[in-house]
């Protein structure tokens, strides 16, 4: 059984994974509607990886007793500078969201949640992996610089930039 106060912080969790899914879904099709359709297509897939992360945690809290709230989503931003600015925003909100689950991890620590805490180290690993994969993709836009045909070569290959990382070639 959780208590009040973890049910509520994971909730918020809940809300921010949410958020997230939604957030990339917007850049996923802003992506799509310029032409950019590898980023688009990485986008696409990250926003139903964070509908998944969302999910874990409502049937996590759901199993513990508690219950796992569906939040009101707000409308995202429709347009974008371009696609090095989408990616510093991703790797901005993936600093947001580390830092919130680093603080989820505490509060399970000053409870003395050990099942939470264990459950949330899975989150712990996919925010190093996201974060990673967020500064690669930055890092590569930096070096492409204005180059077009090393941009069509970044949008044709994005997807297996991710497949990289998780090989861990890409920390
Ligand atoms: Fe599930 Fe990228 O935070």
């Amino acid at each position: 059984m959780i208590s009040p106060k973890i049910e509520k912080a994971l909730n918020q969790q809940v809300q921010l994974e949410a958020e997230s899914s939604q957030i990339y879904l917007a850049m996923a099709s802003w992506a799509e509607v310029e032409g950019y359709n590898g980023v688009s297509d990485f986008l696409y897939k990250h926003s139903d990886e964070e509908r998944i992360h969302m999910l874990k945690l409502v049937k996590f809290i759901n199993e513990r007793g508690g219950h796992g709230v569906i939040p009101k989503l707000e409308q995202p931003s429709m347009k974008y500078k371009g696609v090095r600015p989408l990616f510093e925003q991703v790797l901005n909100h993936e600093i947001h969201v580390s830092e919130e689950i680093n603080k989820l991890v505490d509060i399970c620590l000053k409870e003395k949640d050990y099942t939470t805490h264990n459950f949330l180290q899975w989150y712990v690993s996919e925010q190093i992996e996201e974060e990673a994969l967020a500064r690669r993709v930055i890092d590569k836009l930096k070096l492409i610089g204005d180059d077009k045909g090393g941009f069509y070569l970044f949008d044709r290959d994005i997807l297996t930039l991710e497949a990289a990382v998780s090989a861990g070639k890409g920390k």
